[in-house]
Order: C-alpha cells, then structure tokens, then sequence
C-alpha cells in the first residue's frame, strides 16, 4: 500500500483518504461540502461554511491547516480539516487546538464508513502535529454529527447562539492527553451555557 493512504473498498471501488493533492482544487472541495449538506438543508439545518467561496476555505485553515479528502477516482468525494486555534476557554487546556471543520461526504457515499476514516486520519495527525485537544462546533440540531462525535469520545462543553443569529450551536471537544474532564463536569458546564444562553435570548 502507498504511504500515508487508506482505501476502503466500496462496491469494488477504491475510496482514497488522503491530504489534498494539489490537483484537487478548493473549488473541488467547495462542490463537496455544498453537496453534503443537501440532506441538512431539507431539514431547515442551514450552516454557512459550505457557501463561502473556495478561496475562504483555504484562507480559513492557515498555515498550519490540513485538509483530508477522500477521493473516488479524481472525484472529492468527502473532506475533513483541521485549523490551529488559540482561545481562552475551560475547555482549550490554554494552549493552541485543533479547530476541526469542513466535514463532509456526499449523500451517496454516506453511511459506509468513510468519515470514520476521514476522522480517524484527521486525529491521528493532529497527535502528529502536537496538539492537545480537538474541538469543533455544529447547528445543535445536526444529531448525526454529535452522535458520531459522543461515540467517538468528545463530550459537549457549549451551547451559543450562533452569529447568524438564526439557531443555536454546540461546541464538542476531546482531550487527546493532558488535562481532561468528566462527563459529569461537562454536562454541567453545559447545561449552565444553554441555561444562561436560553434566558439571554428570551431578555
Ligand atoms: C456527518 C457526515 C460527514 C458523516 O458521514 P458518513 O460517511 O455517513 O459517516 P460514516 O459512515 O463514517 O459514519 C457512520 C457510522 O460510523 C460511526 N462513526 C463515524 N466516525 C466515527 C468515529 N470517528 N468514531 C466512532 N464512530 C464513528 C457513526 O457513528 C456511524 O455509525 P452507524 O453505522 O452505527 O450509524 C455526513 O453525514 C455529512 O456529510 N453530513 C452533512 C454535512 C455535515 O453535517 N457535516 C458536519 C458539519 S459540523
């Protein structure tokens, strides 16, 4: 097997899970995510990221961004990235994180496993990369997304009213090593964010 490449076999086809190879274009990953959020947008879950231009995308991950695509032939076909972050929260452990984001596989490809892979890449290279702990954010009503992240050991640690105003979302962090938390301490600093969310938005 080449290095650094994982295949899953899908109906005898090669699904390649890779970094982005320069001939796949931010357009490309653009195309994908805006695909995979079809089945989010019949459910009124409406994020934005997959409405930026191509361009943003790349800008967001900086310098020190990954983004992992799967590839079906030259076809992108699923995407996951990380950015480096630096935010003061109880949760961050203080130090730089592992911002993931751009999650993504296109319907047809859904439920076979391929963002397991995706996902279990992307943390193996964050460890790679030094860091900590992974923290994301979704719409609070994207239950597929939360349910894979609780089973894959991230705890929900926020709740906010997202900057569109328009719906709530929830931060999930993993602590990698180092300082950690427990599950009861979690549900409680995040029943006081949505507590404390919820009434700010009702004043
Ligand atoms: C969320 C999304 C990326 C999942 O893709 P997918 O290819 O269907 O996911 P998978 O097939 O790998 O995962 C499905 C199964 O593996 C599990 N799984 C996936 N990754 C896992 C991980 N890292 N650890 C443990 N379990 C995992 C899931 O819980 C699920 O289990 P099930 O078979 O019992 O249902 C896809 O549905 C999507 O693109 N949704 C729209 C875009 C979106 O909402 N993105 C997230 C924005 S924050």
């Amino acid at each position: 097997m080449v290095p650094g490449l994982e295949i899953y076999m899908m109906n005898k086809t090669a699904i390649q899970i890779i970094e982005k190879p320069e001939w796949v274009s931010w357009d490309d990953i653009r195309q994908c995510l805006y695909e995979a959020h079809a089945p989010n947008r019949e459910k009124g879950i409406n994020m934005t990221h997959y409405l930026w231009p191509a361009e943003k995308i790349k800008e967001s991950l900086g310098e020190h961004g990954v983004m992992l695509v799967a590839l079906d032939g030259g076809k992108v076909v699923g995407t996951a990235a990380f950015a480096e972050r630096t935010q003061k929260r109880w949760y961050t452990d203080g130090s730089c994180y592992a911002f993931l984001c751009f999650d993504s596989v296109i319907p047809y490809y859904t439920g076979k496993g391929i963002f397991g892979l995706l996902d279990k890449k992307r943390e193996e290279k964050a460890k790679e990369y030094g860091y900590n702990v992974l923290i994301f954010d979704t719409h609070s009503k994207n239950a597929h997304r939360i349910d894979i992240a609780l089973r894959n050991g991230f705890r929900l640690v926020r709740f906010f009213r997202a900057s569109s105003n328009d719906h709530y979302s929830v931060i999930m962090a993993k602590w990698l090593r180092g300082k950690s938390y427990s599950h009861g301490y979690c549900v409680y600093r995040y029943q006081i964010s949505k507590w404390k969310t919820l009434v700010k938005s009702f004043l």
